[in-house]
């Protein structure tokens, strides 16, 4: 059996990826949610997990670095790679949406600072309503910009909406439904295809019994 190297973020989103992935019968003596070691492999010596910053997950699949990526669709929309998206994880639920005070009118007419982490996805979306815009990148933190008045409205991920209501925001329109995609190498597809394809039936399953 080849070894698969599986690149993801730490973080929640990871707890629950390796829930599920230990549902498949590996399991990773090391790992717990609070360990600052960024490489894990299994007991068996299956699966080596590599933990990198979400938005570079595509890039470490698509360079080869890892065979599987598990990463958020709003990373995949952002910044597009060469890479085959096979399968929906159904965890780290959330959605990309439009935020900004209750009542801020967005019309054709309106020309809107935008300020967002997903500046593709916001120019793209607000072009296909025929809204003009200066789109703002910014990293994080992404609420205070309509508070301190850099911004209209925002372009976030919204989970809880915690963070929109403590900030006396609200979602004005959304734009896609997000969850965690499995992500594949072209060529370890290729390569890797038994391995491959039996972690994601094996993945399944785990997905069958948790619903
Ligand atoms: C994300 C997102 C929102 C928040 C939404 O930020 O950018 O700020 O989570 O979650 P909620 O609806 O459950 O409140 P993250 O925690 O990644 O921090 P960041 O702002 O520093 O990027």
């Amino acid at each position: 059996m080849k070894l698969l190297t599986i690149a993801m973020a730490k973080g929640r989103v990871a707890d629950e990826a390796i829930q599920l992935i230990e549902r498949t019968g590996l399991y990773f003596p090391d790992y717990h949610n609070e360990s600052r070691k960024l490489l894990f492999t299994d007991d068996r010596k299956h699966i080596k997990l590599i933990f990198v910053k979400a938005v570079d997950v595509p890039t470490y699949v698509e360079k080869g670095a890892a065979d599987i990526g598990l990463v958020g669709k709003d990373v995949l929309m952002e910044d597009p790679k060469e890479v085959y998206e096979l399968m929906d994880l159904g965890i780290g639920k959330c959605k990309l949406s439009v935020a900004g005070f209750v009542g801020a009118e967005i019309t054709e007419s309106s020309y809107l600072s935008v300020a967002s982490k997903y500046p593709n996805v916001a120019k793209a979306y607000f072009e296909e309503m025929n809204i003009r815009t200066d789109i703002i990148k910014l990293n994080g933190s992404v609420e205070l910009a309509p508070l301190i008045g850099m911004a209209d409205v925002i372009v976030d991920i919204v989970e809880t909406g915690t963070t929109l209501k403590e900030n006396g925001l609200t979602v004005l329109a959304d734009i896609v439904d997000i969850s965690v995609k499995l992500i594949v190498n072209k060529a370890s597809y290729a390569i890797k295809t038994d391995e491959i394809q039996q972690f994601m039936k094996h993945l399944y399953a785990g997905l069958e019994v948790r619903i």
